[in-house]
C-alpha cells in the first residue's frame, strides 16, 4: 500500500477553503443537512456506529462522549480543540487551511445531535493566519445560510501547551488562567462556564460531514477495525519529503517513512521515530511496521497521539534530544500539581546530569522511580505523558544511555 486515501484533504487547494458555496457544489453541506433530519438518538447512534473515535490523542468514542451530554440542559456549547500545541504537529492547521468549512459543518452536525446553539473554535496563539481564514470561512457559511441557528465564535490563545488539555483550554476561553480541573465533572456535563460542553479535536469534527454523507458503515470499513477511518500524519525531522499525508488507519509506519516520505535523507540509516509529537515515544527501527492506529500504537508501548512522525537518522543523539524534550515539559508545566510542577523539573536535571557526562547508573534508576510516579500522579495528562520519551528511550536506547554515564 503506497498511495493515500484523500477524504477531509480531497478537494486541498482545489476549492477556496474559505467559500461556502465552493464547498456546497462539491458536496459540502450534505451531511448536516441529513443530520438535521434525524431524531437526535438516531443521529447520536449513527456516529456511535461508524466507530469515530477522537483524533486529539485520547482515542475516545465521539458518539459516546455526546450520549453523555444530559438532553434537558438549556444551554450546552460545542468547542473544537484547535490548541495544537504539541511540537512537530500541524495537522489541524492544514485541515483549516485545505477545508476548514467541513470543520465548520462537523461542528454544527455536533451541534444538532447535543441541541447546541453555540460553538466555539479554541485556536493556538501562533496561528493568527488561520483565525483570519477561519473568520472568513464562519461568515461566508453564514451568508449562504449554511449554519443555520448555530453560531460559530473563534477564540485565540496565548501560547501555553498545557491550553490543548481540555479543560484547562475551557479555563482559558472563560479567561482564566489555563490550568486543568479536577475531573470528574467531566466538560460532557459541566464544560464551559459550567454547562455542558462536547470538546472535540478538528479532525473529529472535520471528519463527521464525510459519516453522515456516505453512511457509517463506509466509515467503519475504512483502515482498523477499532480506530476506523483515515489519519493525517506530519512527518518530520530527516525525512525526505516533510509534509503532510491522509492515509487509512491500517497504514503501516514504516510505509509512511519510506513509500510516501521517500526515506531517510541523505540515504543515511533511521535511529528512531518518534510517533504523537514532543509527548509520545521514541519506536526503534524494528518496530516500524506497526498500523498507525490508537490500539496498535499502544500495543507497542507508544501513542498515537497527535498522527506526528518524527524521523531521527543514525547520526542523532538521543540522550540530547530528550534533555531538550524535558525542557520543554518542565518550561510548559502549568504548576498547579506537585507531581508534574517538581516532576518535570527533577527530569530536566537528571537529563541534564546524564547528557554532561556526570551521572550514574543510580541517577537513572531514579528518573525511572519518579517517571512512574507523575505518571500514576499528575493531574493531567502533560504530567502524565512527560515520561513516555525518557521511559522509552531507556528501553530501547539504553546503549546511548550508557556510554554517558561514570
Ligand atoms: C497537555 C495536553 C495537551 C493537549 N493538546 C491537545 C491539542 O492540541 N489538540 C487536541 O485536540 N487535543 C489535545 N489534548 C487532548 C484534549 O484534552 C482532549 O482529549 C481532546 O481535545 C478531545 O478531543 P477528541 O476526543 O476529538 O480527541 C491535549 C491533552 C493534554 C493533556
Amino acid at each position: 500500500m503506497a498511495e493515500e486515501m484523500r477524504v477531509l484533504l480531497e478537494y486541498a487547494d482545489k476549492i477556496n477553503p474559505e467559500s461556502a458555496d465552493e464547498y456546497v457544489k462539491v458536496g459540502g453541506y450534505a451531511g448536516l443537512e441529513k443530520a438535521r433530519k434525524m431524531v437526535i438518538n438516531d443521529l447520536i447512534q449513527e456516529v456511535k456506529s461508524s466507530g469515530l473515535r477522537g483524533r486529539g490523542g485520547a482515542g475516545f468514542n465521539a458518539g459516546m462522549k455526546w450520549s453523555f451530554v444530559p438532553k434537558n440542559a438549556e444551554i450546552k456549547y460545542v468547542v473544537c480543540n484547535l490548541d495544537e500545541g504539541e511540537p512537530g504537529t500541524y495537522k489541524d492547521r492544514i485541515i483549516c487551511e485545505k477545508n476548514a468549512q467541513a470543520l465548520l459543518e462537523g461542528m454544527a452536525i455536533c451541534g444538532t445531535a447535543i441541541s447546541s446553539k453555540q460553538g466555539y473554535i479554541y485556536c493556538r496563539g501562533e496561528y493568527p493566519f488561520t483565525v483570519k481564514l477561519l473568520k472568513n470561512a464562519i461568515q461566508s457559511a453564514k451568508e449562504l445560510g449554511a449554519l443555520g441557528d448555530f453560531n460559530i465564535e473563534v477564540r485565540m490563545g496565548a501560547g501555553a501547551y498545557v491550553c490543548g488539555e481540555e479543560t484547562a483550554l475551557i479555563e482559558s476561553i472563560e479567561g482564566h488562567r489555563g490550568e486543568p480541573r479536577f475531573k470528574p465533572p467531566f466538560p460532557g456535563v459541566a464544560g464551559l462556564w459550567g454547562v455542558p460542553t462536547v470538546v472535540n479535536n478538528v479532525e473529529t469534527f472535520a471528519c463527521l460531514p464525510y459519516i453522515l454523507t456516505n453512511g457509517s458503515d463506509w466509515f467503519a470499513g475504512i483502515g482498523a477495525a477499532k480506530y476506523p477511518g483515515t489519519k493525517i500524519v506530519t512527518l518530520t525531522g530527516d525525512a525526505v519529503n516533510t509534509t503532510f499525508f491522509e492515509v487509512p488507519t491500517d497504514y503501516i509506519l514504516r510505509d509512511v517513512i519510506y513509500k510516501l516520505g521517500g526515506g531517510v535523507k541523505g540515504g543515511k540509516k533511521l535511529k528512531a521515530v518518534q510517533v504523537g509529537g514532543t509527548s509520545g515515544s521514541f519506536i526503534p527501527e524494528q518496530n516500524l511496521d506497526t498500523q498507525i492506529d490508537f490500539d496498535s500504537m499502544g500495543a507497542i508501548g507508544a501513542a498515537l497521539g497527535s498522527g506526528a512522525v518524527l524521523v531521527l537518522d543514525e547520526t542523532r543523539d538521543i540522550v540530547d534530544i530528550v534533555t531538550r524534550i524535558s525542557k520543554f515539559f518542565e518550561h510548559e508545566s502549568c504548576g498547579k500539581c506537585n507531581p508534574c510542577r517538581e516532576g518535570t523539573f527533577r527530569c530536566r536535571e537528571i537529563m541534564e546530569k546524564i547528557n554532561s557526562g556526570k551521572a550514574s547508573q543510580k541517577d537513572i534508576d531514579n528518573l525511572l522511580l519518579l517517571t512512574r510516579v507523575m505518571q500514576k500522579a499528575a493531574l493531567c495528562g502533560l504530567g502524565q505523558a512527560a515520561p513516555f520519551p525518557i521511559q522509552s528511550t531507556i528501553k530501547h536506547f539504553a546503549h546511548e544511555y550508557a556510554r554517558k554515564i561514570v
